[in-house]
């Protein structure tokens, strides 16, 4: 059977998915039986356009890359929003990669709801809804006998929660460490070598690794979000994200970095959550750690999370944690599992 599959937002990680499907196409029919069609792209900024019989994707990344709206696609009806997208369209896939927004989920939860109450299957590497209303978008996936996957909400491609959930299955996981947010760790890592924090900052966002709006990425935000989404998914915390300690990097100036140089030391944004009585205190912040430490060796837009299990003790995985490709394998890799 062929997938249908419409794009709620087409910024760089949903392009990251188009560019990969298209290169993988025969290979994913011959070897995962996957045959898909995109059948729809909502987007604010790109333009919007539905063809039941499915979108040329090569087109449409050409239209993209010249600067020229989908609303001028030469078949099918434009102007659909997200929503008159998700509910009318023929798709029975929506794959959410709008902007996130941490705090309040933003737009992204009513994508969210509206597919999953419309029995669509979702994938989406959109943080926001997965921070405020993992519960309530569980039950409802369930209540509609769809699937909500979120695989790159933390550490993009890097299969973070895959492993906890499914290759560590039996396994409790009794506390998660690491570096979850890749652009303050291209900062950290550029300052190190000497650029300073504006310069580093606007070659993370060129790069795709910040978010629409960094603010999130360097007062630490992004790295909050990815805590509460390990801690509510692998260890049922039910926490809330005002209940995540945060500290960004904005108050480390060039000369801290240097001088913990110096030291034998490197400041990192270092994510945890950890099981404490019934509950679980969860919080990211720099630490200034030594050069021997494990994380200390993570550098540039590359993350890692450290698993403390009981049986097998520290499980750790190292890998991107932001990027095009990256996090649009991320897609990939749901839609597979799917
Ligand atoms: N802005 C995020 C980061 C993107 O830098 O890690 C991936 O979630």
């Amino acid at each position: 059977m062929t997938q249908k599959l419409a794009f709620i937002g087409f910024g760089v990680v949903g392009q990251g998915l188009a560019e990969i499907m298209l290169e993988k196409e025969k290979t994913l029919s011959e070897k995962y039986d996957f045959d898909f069609q995109v059948v729809a792209i909502s987007d604010i900024k790109l333009g919007s356009v539905y063809d039941p019989k499915g979108l040329d994707l090569e087109e449409v990344l050409d239209m993209v890359e010249s600067g020229v709206s989908l609303s001028e696609y030469p078949d099918g009806k434009t102007g659909w929003e997200p929503i008159k997208t998700i509910e009318e369209s023929n798709a029975d896939t929506i794959i959410e990669v709008t902007f996130t927004d941490m705090e309040t989920g933003g737009p992204a939860l009513d994508h969210v709801r509206t597919a999953l109450k419309h029995g669509k299957d979702v994938v989406s590497t959109n943080k926001g809804p997965v921070a405020q209303k993992l519960e309530e978008l569980q039950s409802l996936a369930e209540e509609n006998d769809v699937q909500y996957k979120f695989e790159g909400t933390v550490l993009s491609g890097t299969p973070a929660l895959n492993l906890a959930l499914k290759t560590l299955a039996g396994c409790e996981i009794k506390k998660v460490k690491g570096i979850v947010n890749g652009t303050t760790n291209y900062i950290l890592s550029k300052m190190e070598e000497g650029m300073d924090y504006e310069d580093a900052l606007q070659k993370a966002q060129e790069l795709g690794y910040a978010e629409a709006d960094p603010t999130g990425d360097v007062e630490g935000v992004d790295a909050q979000g990815k805590t509460l989404i390990l801690a509510n998914t692998l260890m049922d915390a039910g926490l809330d994200l005002k209940e995540v300690e945060r500290e960004g990097i904005t108050g480390l100036t060039l000369e801290d970095i240097e001088d913990a140089k110096e030291e034998g030391h490197r400041w990192k944004l270092i994510a945890q959550a950890e099981k404490k009585g019934d509950g679980v205190d969860a919080k990211v912040g720099p630490e200034k750690i030594p050069l021997d430490h494990p994380l200390a060796g993570v550098m540039g837009p590359t993350n890692a999370i450290t698993y403390t299990t009981d049986h097998l003790g520290e499980v750790t995985i190292i890998g991107p944690g932001a990027g095009k490709e990256e996090t649009g394998y991320a897609l990939l890799v749901d839609l597979l599992s799917l």
